[in-house]
């Protein structure tokens, strides 16, 4: 299934929202990671259909819609996002204890020495 995943900002709120929506244009079934964002709405590549990227609605006939996923990769996302800092902060660790300054200078050779 084609998904498209955006991260926005809530007014007034610290925490970042994330969208999970439809990756089909409801036309003609472009991918709609080929849009481009503008304002609050996520544009259509192909004819430039615009959706709200909150909520998935077009503004102009709100019968279409591409769908929401929300609440339930929203959990997953910060899961997910706990599992990269985690990581990340492990092979900081690994690289420090290899003698390197920088998760950069770590590289493959330093784990099978
Ligand atoms: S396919 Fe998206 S607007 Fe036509």
């Amino acid at each position: 299934m084609d998904l498209v995943i955006i991260r926005w900002p809530r007014k007034g709120q610290d925490e970042e929202q994330v969208s999970v929506l439809f990756g089909r244009c409801q036309h003609r079934g472009a991918l709609m990671d080929d849009g481009h964002g503008d304002g609050d709405n996520l544009i259509c590549g192909l004819h430039n259909r615009d959706y709200d990227y909150r909520t998935g609605v077009r503004s102009y006939n709100p019968a279409e819609r591409l769908q929401r996923f929300s609440i339930w990769i929203e959990k997953s996302a910060q899961q997910l996002n706990n599992f990269f800092r985690v990581s990340t902060e492990l092979m900081q660790v690994m690289a420090r204890a290899c003698g390197h300054d920088d998760l950069g200078k770590f590289c493959i050779d330093d784990l099978t020495t």
